[in-house]
């Protein structure tokens, strides 16, 4: 069936922004990213991205070039016209309470408000409390009484580092709203997507706000969930890995999101978690799963700590300590809620000199870690060190030549925290080496006379 093309335009040229923008090109639509930072709408022009995102630079250029996807700073410019303008600016943790911050939402929501023309959807990709699209609704009444406009909630489910896939082929698509002409509108902007697969799932505003946060809370709980296990591996002597692998294989399961490590990171999870959490405060339903589920993963932070304290022999004071990987996860170069930005600073606060390498990380990760030294490879890292941390999963520390590095180092001390290496290999080259649940297999661990002091 032939597709129509719409025009959207898309607010915030951010993470979600650009992803969205240019996929809805990609199938098809007419799209105009608009966003207030002149800078980043001329270097996008250019060919510049501000983000780190594997694909997405060569999607935007094929989709400007193919005259889907154009880029503005004039938003009143780009709203009359679109059949929907997708709210895609971010919704930060307010400082004073930790409620998501909607000034931005808000503020996008007003200024589109004073350029509407014919019936327009106003669809909230941002992550936003659960009521905010009412919010929406009542300020945009407020400041056009008269504009014919629906207000659609359609949660964003990208992972960064595989933001294009998950948006082209994606689980689900999420649309919440109460108004036919809007879910009309929706269901031809996503046929394309519908039509390869993936299930349409419209519900009420509510419900699909609260979606989002419910899907990331879930994830977050069973991260949590095998990361308490993997303690629990440890003392027992089991393989966290062949846990995860024997429940997940069970389907009410799932085997996704049972990869045990430092606790989960990123610019989502710890942010959604905080303000699920607060919303169930709010309504006097408090989420008990969910602030233990934080609770536990704030503490990992010092239990991943401790652990390299005891590899080292009990003292990290004076030692060299070499970090393999910066950022929350492996494929971005985004770094908050890194597990690196507490680890690190306790670790220097216990004497350690840090000397770390990331494949993308290291111009985010420098300002905000002072004193930790950018080696500009792993092995330049690893050099004299008395110790080596893994600390996100890229691939090219799985591919690490153990045997070099073991030689390379003061003292072959090796501490995996995503479980990326073998342990029997590790042993092999000759390494001191822990991971996160593998007890079972590791080596004992060897800790050198002068480290043990
Ligand atoms: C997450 C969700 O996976 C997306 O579906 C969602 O759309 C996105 O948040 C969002 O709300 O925008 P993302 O933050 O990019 O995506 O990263 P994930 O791949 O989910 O990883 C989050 C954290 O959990 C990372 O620190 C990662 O290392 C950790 N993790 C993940 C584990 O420790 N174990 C796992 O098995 C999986």
């Amino acid at each position: 069936m032939q597709h129509r093309s719409q025009r959207i335009t898309v607010v915030g040229a951010g993470y979600v922004g650009l992803v969205t923008g240019a996929c809805l090109a990609s199938i098809g639509h007419e799209v105009v990213v608009v966003d207030r930072d002149a800078g980043r709408i001329a270097g996008l022009e250019a060919g510049v991205m501000p983000i780190y995102e594997a694909g997405l630079a060569a999607l935007v250029s094929g989709e400007i070039a193919a005259g889907r996807l154009a880029f503005t700073t004039d938003l009143a410019a780009a709203v009359p016209g679109a059949a929907a303008v997708f709210i895609c600016v971010g919704t930060p943790p307010r400082p004073s309470d930790g409620h998501a911050d909607m000034a931005q939402v808000m503020a996008a929501a007003g200024e589109i408000a004073a350029s509407l023309s014919a019936f327009t959807a106003i669809v909230v990709k941002s992550t936003v409390p659960v009521g905010t699209g009412d919010e929406v609704e009542a300020l945009v009444h407020a400041r056009a009484p008269a504009a014919d406009v629906a207000v659609v909630s359609n949660p964003e489910f990208l992972r960064e580092g595989v933001a294009i896939a998950d948006f082209m082929r994606p689980d689900r698509i999420v649309v919440g709203t109460d108004d036919a002409r809007a879910a009309a509108l929706m269901a031809a902007i996503y046929r394309p997507l519908n039509e390869a697969g993936a299930p349409l799932v419209v519900t009420n505003r509510r419900a699909s706000e609260l979606i989002k946060y419910a899907a990331n809370a879930f994830l977050a709980l069973k991260i949590t969930y095998i990361n308490e296990i993997a303690n629990l591996c440890e003392e027992i002597g089991a393989d966290v890995e062949d846990v995860a692998r024997g429940i997940g294989l069970d389907p009410r399961i799932g085997s996704q999101f049972l990869k045990a490590g430092p606790g989960f990171g990123g610019s989502c999870f710890p942010k959604d978690m905080l303000a699920l959490m607060k919303t169930g405060q709010d309504h006097g339903v408090p989420l008990r799963s969910v602030e233990t589920a934080v609770a536990v993963n704030d503490a990992r932070k010092g239990e991943m700590v401790r652990k390299i304290v005891r590899a080292a022999g009990g003292s990290v004071a004076g030692k060299t300590i070499a970090v393999l990987g910066l950022t929350f996860k492996a494929g971005t170069d985004d770094m908050r809620s890194a597990a690196s930005l507490v680890i690190l600073p306790q670790l220097q606060k216990q004497g350690a000199r840090i000397v770390a390498h990331d494949p993308a990380g290291m111009g985010q990760a420098g300002p905000l870690l002072p004193g930790v030294l950018m080696a500009k490879g792993s092995m330049a890292a690893l050099a004299g060190a008395d110790l080596a941390v893994i600390l996100t999963e890229w691939p090219e520390f799985a591919a690490l030549d153990l045997d070099a590095a073991a030689r390379i180092m003061r003292r072959p001390i090796l501490v995996d925290l995503r479980n990326l290496v073998d342990p029997d290999e590790a042993a092999r080259a000759g390494f001191c080496y822990r991971s996160i649940g593998r007890t079972g297999r590791e080596a004992e661990l060897r800790v050198p006379a002068e480290a043990a002091e």
